[in-house]
């Protein structure tokens, strides 16, 4: 029974193969599922496997990142390329996106993030969600680990917590706090703590008016954002140009 159990939850480890992918590492372990980085015919993929377990338990919602991503079609979000399933294995194989993760470049690169720079991120990002909201898709869970970039490009990942948006439970305008709060570690990458982090992010940092009521509106400290497009309004008002 123990050893029954053991295969089922099966962690793969490195140079093994799974349908002709090779795991090259292991890059995550949620609560539904692992993440390898592998490979094939020379070419780089994400193979995410599902706890057969936990397939059971979480009455299908496992299911939603894969469904949701099939429908998606644009270059900063992963293409779903293939679906592994088997009397042992369930999982499917993802592009393998390029970067670092900002939680890397951040805390372990020591990067400070300048204005231009954090606009040009933004501005990515709410073109992304622009995307994702008009297709009926809210992510939910848009933070440092789940967002690579290479210096030019920002890539979202993580599809785990998506849902199909509708009126009740899953509404687009929860990604907005995402949002905001992303924006916080960038701005926090430069600031200058030799004072210690004392006041409120909205004091402390330093932001022109409309940078303020911006961020303090995303995080739903003032009126929330209903919709992206007032989101991307207010974001060209920031940066002085038109959507
Ligand atoms: N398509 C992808 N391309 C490149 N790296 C990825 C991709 N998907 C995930 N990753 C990397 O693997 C890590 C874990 O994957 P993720 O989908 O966030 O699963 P979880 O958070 O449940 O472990 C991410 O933080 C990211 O570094
Ligand atoms: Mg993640």
């Amino acid at each position: 029974m123990v050893l029954n159990l053991f295969n089922k939850d099966r962690i793969y480890r490195q140079g093994e193969k799974i349908k002709g992918y090779e795991i090259i590492e292991i890059l995550g372990e949620g609560r539904f599922g692992i993440c390898y980085q592998v490979s094939c015919c020379q070419k780089q993929f994400i193979l995410k496997q599902l706890k057969p377990g936990m397939l059971k338990k979480s009455k299908g919602k496992v299911r939603f990142e894969e469904e949701i991503l099939q429908e998606l079609h644009h270059e900063s979000i992963p293409q779903f390329i293939d679906k592994i399933e088997d009397a042992h294995f369930y999982g499917y194989v993802l592009e393998f996106k390029e970067g670092r993760t900002f939680e890397d470049i951040i805390y372990l690169d020591k990067k400070a993030f300048e204005k231009d720079e954090i606009y040009r991120i933004a501005g990515q990002l709410i073109e992304l969600l622009k995307y994702l909201h008009s297709k009926g898709v809210v992510h939910r869970d848009i933070r440092v680990p789940n967002t690579l970039y290479n210096g030019e490009n920002v890539n979202l990942v993580d599809f785990g917590l998506a849902r199909w948006i509708n009126d009740r439970k899953y509404k687009a305008d929860m990604d907005f706090a995402f949002l905001g709060d992303f924006l916080l570690h960038l701005y926090y990458s430069s600031f200058d703590y030799e004072n210690g982090k004392k006041r409120p992010w909205f004091d402390e940092l330093e932001l022109s008016d409309t940078e303020r009521l911006f961020l303090k509106r995303l995080m739903g400290v003032e009126k929330r954002y209903c919709r992206i497009e007032e989101v991307e309004t207010d974001f060209y008002k920031i940066i002085g140009c038109k959507p």
